[in-house]
């Protein structure tokens, strides 16, 4: 029984927007009804994707209310909109049409980062611009090795053990609540080549890495991430940080040399970006945990 999504099969038309937005590929089309699949569900982490796609408002994922937790986007998404549209319209695109982003636009990319603020100058951020999308097919399985070998080791008390004291408890808890569930469920379907919940067959990618020595880099990292998501939406494109990729590369040598990290540096974030498959049709609102005044 699944109290958590339903779907009005009287407004749904079969469209499979919401089949090929969901990041964890919980809905399916194949019976020609639009249905849930009951082995997903706990996947759903309420991010809004099916309903903020949804041309029929035909999605009820539960808590989440079309009224009250989403808004009206403003029909103009050109480079020029304002910064408060550009937030409110911005999401995390895991599907791409297939076209190459042109090099001009990752060089607007790159250059916004640049006006990133870095915690203490000069700019310890590196980039990597990969524009090859069959390199980024290619490293695709040396990332699915890694989260098999992972799994397989948290299975194992003593190896269980030894990743717990390597990660640290801020990551453990993700990789507890997240990655495990994830996943237990998907890495089948990564292995034999049907999904891919990590790349998402994306034609770029930006790796965000710096000298491991250096000071701040990681939230320095954040900062110009967040840059590069706005900068290549305002550009039409769309993106998502990954953070299932830097893990990937610091665990295999192989990819360390395919995407020219120095020894010294630690990939910190990931991006991937191309133009969006999809349109949102409504921004959703989101709460924050909690917001003190002190006046
Ligand atoms: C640092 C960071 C890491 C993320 N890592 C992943 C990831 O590994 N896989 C993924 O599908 N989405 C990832 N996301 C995207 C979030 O899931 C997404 O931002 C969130 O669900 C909110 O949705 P929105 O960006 O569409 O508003 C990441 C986002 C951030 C900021």
């Amino acid at each position: 029984m699944n109290d958590k999504i339903t779907i009005d099969d009287s407004l749904c038309t079969k469209c499979r927007v919401c089949a090929e937005i969901c990041p964890n590929g919980i809905f399916r089309t194949e019976t020609g009804l639009t249905t849930v699949r009951p082995e997903r569900v706990q996947l759903c982490v309420s991010c809004g994707q099916c309903m903020a796609a949804c041309p029929e408002s035909a999605i009820q994922v539960d808590g989440l209310d079309y009224s009250r937790d989403f808004s009206d986007l403003p029909e103009n998404d050109d480079a020029d909109v304002h910064f408060d549209k550009l937030i409110r319209s911005r999401r995390s695109v895991r599907s791409f049409k297939d076209k190459p982003v042109p090099r001009d636009k990752l060089e607007q990319i790159v250059s916004a980062v640049t006006f990133s603020p870095p915690s203490f100058p000069p700019i310890k951020t590196a980039l990597v611009v990969v524009q090859d999308k069959q390199m980024i097919r290619e490293s695709l399985p040396y990332m699915v090795d890694l989260y098999d070998k992972l799994l397989k080791g948290l299975k194992h008390p003593v190896a269980k053990f030894f990743i717990k004291k390597e990660v640290g408890p801020y990551r453990m808890r993700t990789i507890q609540n997240h990655i495990i569930p994830m996943f237990s469920i998907k890495l089948p379907f990564m292995k034999d080549g049907t999904e891919d919940s990590i790349t998402r067959n994306a034609p770029a990618m930006i790796l965000f890495h710096a000298d491991r020595n250096s000071e701040n880099y990681r939230t320095d990292i954040y900062i110009a991430l967040a840059y590069a998501l706005l900068k290549a939406h305002s550009l039409g494109l769309g993106a998502t940080a990954i953070d299932l990729i830097p893990p990937a590369i610091e665990k295999s040598p192989r990819l360390k040399i395919l995407f020219r990290i120095p020894d010294q540096n630690e990939v910190v974030a990931a991006m991937i970006l191309g133009y969006p498959k999809y349109k949102y049709r409504r921004a959703i609102n989101r709460q924050l945990s909690s917001v003190t005044w002190i006046n």
